[in-house]
This record gives C-alpha cells, sequence and structure tokens, in this order.
C-alpha cells in the first residue's frame, strides 16, 4: 500500500481533524453554553476521552494495515470474520460527507459573495442566510464544485492526492488564523474574549454542557467513522503512534481555541450576542465585518476562505475510509471505486439540500425532521457512538492486551499503557453510552 510520511499522516490526520467542526460548531457551542467553563470541561473530554480513542483507532489502522473491515478481523484475537461488520462505520463517512459538501458549499458561496458585499444587519444576514438554504440551484451549484474537487483529490491517492493537499492546505489555513488572529490581539475586545474563553463560571455547567463536549470532542477528532483507522493503515509501520495522536489532538485543540479566541474577539468588538446558535458565522459575523468596511470585506473573505480549507481537508478524510474498503476486499480499482462512492455521497447531498427547499421539504421530511437533519442525527447521535463503544470492547475484551502492550512499550511506558487501557476498556465506553442513551433521549 502506499504510505504516508510521518509528517504527511500528521498533517492528514490534523487536516481531518480540524474542519468546520473546530471553527464553525467549536464556537457556537461555546457561546451557547456560556464559555470558560465549556471550555474546560471540553478539554478533559479531548485529552482523557478523544485522545485515548483516536490512540485506540490508530493502533487498530496501523497494525491491521488494511480497510476498517480487514483490520478488525486481523487484530482480533479469534480472527473471527464476523468482525468484518465493524466496517459498517464507514458508511457513517459517507452519509456525513453528503451534508458536509453542502455546508461547504454555503461558505464558498459565502466566499464569494462577500466580494460583492456584506450585509449591515442581522434581520438581512439571517433573511440572506435563509434564503442560500431553500435556493435549490445555487446550492447544487456549489455542491457540486465541491464534490468535484473532494472527487478529483481522493482520485490521485494517498500521496500525490491526500496527503499533497493538506500539505498546501494546511500551512495556508495556519497563515489565516495566524493573520485573524493578530488582528484579534489588535483589538479592544480580545481580554474580554480571553476571558469568556478561559474564567470559568461553573453554574453554566449541566449534564447537556458535558455530553455536548463529549460529543464535540468525537466529531472534531474524526472519530468513530473509521477515518482514524484508515489513515493509520498507512503511516509507517515503526512510527510512534502514541505521539502522532498527541500531535494530532494538540493542533485540533489548539485551531479550536484560537478560532473561538477569534470569533469572540470579533463578536464582542461589535456588541453582538455570543449565543447565536449555528447561526454564529452564518449571519453575526458577516454583519460585524460590514462595520469594518474594506478591511471587514477582505477579513470575511480570508476567514470563509479559512473555513473552506479546513473543511475540504476533512471532506477528503471522510470518502477515504468507503474507498479502501471497496479497493480492499472488492478489489476495485481506486478509479471505479471513486466513481461509486462519489456518486453516492454526491446524491445524497442533493437529496439533503432538497429535503430544506419548500418544493420538496414536505416529501422529503420523516417524523418531523427532513431529510439533511436525519443525516446528521443518524450519524452523529447513533452511528458514530455507536462505532466508538464497538471499537473500545473490541480493544479491551477481544484484542491479545499483550500485544497492545508490546506496541505500546515499544514507544513508551507501561504507566501510560494502563492507564490508556483503563480508559479505553472501562471509563470511555460508559461514558459513551450515557452520551448515546442522552441523544436517544432515554435519559436527560
Ligand atoms: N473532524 C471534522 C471537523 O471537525 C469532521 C469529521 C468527522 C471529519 C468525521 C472526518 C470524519 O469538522
Amino acid at each position: 500500500m502506499n504510505k504516508f510520511s510521518r509528517i504527511g499522516f500528521i498533517l492528514a490526520a490534523a487536516g481531518s481533524a480540524v474542519g468546520l467542526g473546530n471553527i464553525w460548531k467549536f464556537p457556537y457551542i461555546t457561546g451557547e453554553f456560556g464559555g470558560g467553563a465549556f471550555v474546560i470541561v471540553y478539554l478533559l473530554a479531548i485529552l482523557f476521552i478523544g485522545l485515548s480513542v483516536f490512540i485506540a483507532e490508530s493502533i487498530i489502522g496501523q497494525h491491521g494495515e488494511s480497510d476498517v473491515s480487514t483490520s478488525f478481523v486481523r487484530i482480533s484475537k479469534s480472527k473471527n470474520p464476523k468482525w468484518k461488520f465493524a466496517g459498517f462505520v464507514i458508511f457513517a463517512g459517507l452519509i456525513i460527507l453528503s451534508f458536509y459538501s453542502v455546508v461547504l458549499g454555503w461558505i464558498l458561496n459565502y466566499v464569494f459573495t462577500s466580494f460583492q458585499g456584506l450585509p449591515t444587519e442581522a434581520s438581512v444576514a439571517g433573511a440572506t442566510f435563509g434564503a442560500l438554504t431553500k435556493d435549490i440551484s445555487t446550492q447544487i451549484f456549489y455542491h457540486t464544485i465541491v464534490a468535484g474537487t473532494v472527487i478529483f483529490i481522493v482520485l490521485k491517492g494517498i500521496k500525490d492526492g491526500i496527503e499533497r493537499i493538506n500539505l498546501i492546505l494546511m500551512p495556508l489555513l495556519a497563515l489565516i488564523l495566524f493573520g485573524l488572529f493578530l488582528y484579534a490581539v489588535s483589538l479592544d475586545s480580545f481580554s474580554q474574549a480571553m476571558s469568556f474563553m478561559f474564567v470559568p463560571d461553573w453554574s453554566k455547567i449541566n449534564g447537556s454542557a458535558m455530553l455536548a463536549a463529549l460529543g464535540q470532542a468525537f466529531f472534531t477528532l474524526s472519530l468513530g467513522v473509521g477515518t482514524i483507522i484508515t489513515y493509520s493503515a498507512s503511516l509507517p509501520k515503526d512510527t510512534n503512534f502514541v505521539k502522532t495522536s498527541m500531535y494530532v489532538a494538540f493542533v485540533d485543540t489548539l485551531v479550536a481555541l484560537i478560532a473561538g479566541i477569534i470569533i469572540f474577539t470579533f463578536l464582542f468588538e461589535a456588541g453582538a450576542p455570543s449565543a447565536a446558535g449555528p447561526g454564529l458565522v452564518f449571519i453575526s459575523l458577516p454583519v460585524v465585518f460590514s462595520d469594518w468596511g474594506i478591511l471587514g470585506q477582505v477579513i470575511a473573505i480570508s476567514f470563509f476562505v479559512a473555513l473552506v480549507f479546513a473543511g475540504i481537508t476533512s471532506a477528503v478524510s471522510m470518502i477515504e475510509p468507503s474507498l479502501l474498503f471497496f479497493i480492499e476486499r472488492y478489489n476495485m480499482t481506486r478509479q471505479k471505486a471513486t466513481i461509486l462512492c462519489g456518486s453516492i455521497f454526491y446524491f445524497a447531498g442533493i437529496i439533503a439540500l432538497l429535503s430544506m427547499s419548500d418544493e420538496f421539504g414536505p416529501a422529503l421530511t420523516f417524523a418531523g425532521k427532513n431529510t439533511f437533519d436525519w443525516m446528521d442525527f443518524i450519524t452523529s447521535s447513533i452511528m458514530m457512538p455507536l462505532a466508538a463503544i464497538l471499537t473500545c470492547v473490541f480493544i479491551g475484551f477481544y484484542v491479545d492486551k499483550d500485544l497492545l502492550r508490546d506496541k505500546f512499550t515499544k514507544h513508551t511506558s507501561v504507566l501510560v499503557f494502563d492507564a490508556w487501557y483503563i480508559l479505553v476498556k472501562y471509563i470511555v465506553p460508559f461514558a459513551i453510552t450515557i452520551l448515546f442513551l442522552n441523544k436517544l433521549g432515554f435519559i436527560s
């Protein structure tokens, strides 16, 4: 198999992890849950839970050296072929990609419309955003560009496609974020944003804040969809997977925090509310930027371009698990697998966007949720938590412990191994089960 270089892997995995989850979702849920205390809970969730599962997926991939299904079977104690069913997770990646591509399309649209001008009032910005999510032809146009770009990149394979695009886009993303961060530092509201983000007010933390932090930790680290397993299958065999996992989690967390600081500084500077929900970057921010004239336009364009770059490197990582699955298990060529999986997510994305329109919405709405929301719900509330629980139970009970210890102690101490093992075997599955039951409405 065509392997990553070590740095190529770190960049690609960080590229997968850093996405709309960091720059769009993390700031808006931090805003909704009132800042500092939520950030601390989130950091703990990343450190103790997200990172443990990340390491678990990385071992399965690096050791299994194949697609998700084959890797599970290969590293299980019994080599029981039934473990191939763990490969169901790859479909979660395809489903997420279907609507992620539509959302990326909105952002691409914002890049272009920001050239023409920005809305000066929240009501106008809200109406513009609302109209976009119902405009079929515009959404199909941008979804097609995004999908085409993703397909073009993955057709070229791991080294020439995925590694190369990350090598280009990740430094550019870092540059834009750094520029925006410097500008934020120069503004008066910077210190207010810092205290909002880092001074905890524990009265704001409740069960749903903790569960949101845990769910976000999984989503942002790209866990539960086979991405990290699949990328790790191309991680050179002797690479220290504990270190690479830590680097990726660190970069991902840093970007989320920086994005939060930038966005809250901008919002506070304009006196805009911090708890605006999902519309935060689509509705509140453009209005803030419009106050700053031409500079605001430049900042708006840079910001949305950064989101596009972050999103594209995540999008390619959502389709790769399916491609490797069809290549390895059905002997397909990469071209055939790409045409197959590319068509699936492209058309599923069209159904998702049609389900928001007035014309087709009613026919594509089931039990009060449109197809777009169903895709989000089925993946983030059902498939991803199930996959994470399965991964932990698998590692804890169905993989030879000595083998795992051997792999670990090549790179770290027994103590680190023991701590990780206890987390993965007992604590993480317990925490996710609670998250899972809560999301399904069994507990609140
Ligand atoms: N981690 C990505 C983000 O934060 C999303 C993602 C989920 C990517 C699952 C790959 C797999 O946007």
